[in-house]
């Protein structure tokens, strides 16, 4: 699947993603940072947001733009998506709250129009993975901060993926290699066709450094029972606890743009 073009993965995965929305609703949203993982709750990585500007990339169903409204007192929110099931709910759910937003539909690693040296915290919860262009992403995020402003993202960890619990000898076998970097067609990812873009952590860190933001702190999820319900305890389940106590499900990066250029 080396061969897989931008285009072709921004269709297959748009379509796939149009269907499984409501799989998601309010699945992965602030103050939750992802499955079983710690939380904004403990980590306290938000700044302070009274009357500040907020977008966040990949919104999914708005969930986290109406905590960072409602809970942190944000004034201004911006939102980003590539699916029209997933925009229609994050607009259904600001209007029912009452809380305004501007929100595009576009791919992530596209400027729709959003301001440059505008925003004072930009987020993506469990959605930069998802991007096709990684390092342009990331330029883009560069581009739309405010010098000092602040962007934190959370996706699985990309060793996860790599443990399987092989039930005949009731344990986990690493199954596949860390250091596959292509992305790859899972023709029946809940039942759609999806392409999952396998990147290493140094892959999302070095891309973070290059973009020129100023990397501030990086965080392995410790597993989180408190998030967990009863199949989750299941071994043989993806996002399983006996699963994340041996591979943190999930890290977190916060990065700052700077204030003045490096000399
Ligand atoms: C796991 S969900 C994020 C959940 C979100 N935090 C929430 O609270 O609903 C991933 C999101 O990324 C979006 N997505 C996937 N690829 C994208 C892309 N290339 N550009 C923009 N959004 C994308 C999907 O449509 C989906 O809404």
């Amino acid at each position: 699947m080396a061969d897989l073009q931008r285009e072709e993965i921004l269709s297959i995965n748009q379509k796939g993603w149009n269907r499984v929305a409501p799989l998601f609703y309010g699945g992965t949203a602030l103050p939750v940072y992802g499955p079983l993982a710690t939380t904004e709750d403990e980590l306290n990585l938000i700044p302070d947001l009274d009357g500040k500007r907020v977008l966040e990339l990949g919104c999914g169903s708005g969930h986290s733009l109406a905590y960072l409204w409602e809970m942190r007192n944000s004034r201004e929110l911006w939102g980003l998506d590539f699916s029209e099931a997933q925009i229609s709910f994050t607009k259904e759910l600001l209007a029912k709250k009452g809380i305004p937003a501007k929100l595009f539909l576009s791919s992530m690693d596209e400027n729709p129009g959003i301001p440059e040296n505008y925003f004072d915290l930009i987020v993506s919860i469990y959605s930069l993975g998802w991007t096709p262009d990684l390092s342009h992403t990331l330029a883009l995020v560069h581009s739309y901060l405010k010098p000092g402003g602040i962007f934190i993202f959370s996706w699985e960890h990309p060793a996860y993926r790599s443990l399987r619990y092989d039930a005949g000898i009731a344990k986990y076998v690493f199954e596949t290699s860390y250091l596959d970097e292509v992305p790859a067609l899972n023709p029946s990812w809940r039942e759609v066709e999806i392409v999952i873009n396998h990147r290493r952590l140094s892959t999302y860190l070095n891309a973070i450094i290059q973009s020129g933001l100023i990397l501030e702190q990086i965080v392995e999820s410790e597993p989180n029972t408190a998030l967990a319900r009863e199949q989750d305890l299941a071994p043989e389940k993806w996002y399983s606890v006996p699963r994340s106590k041996l591979m943190p499900t999930t890290f977190i990066v916060k990065a700052e743009k700077p204030t003045s250029l490096k000399l």
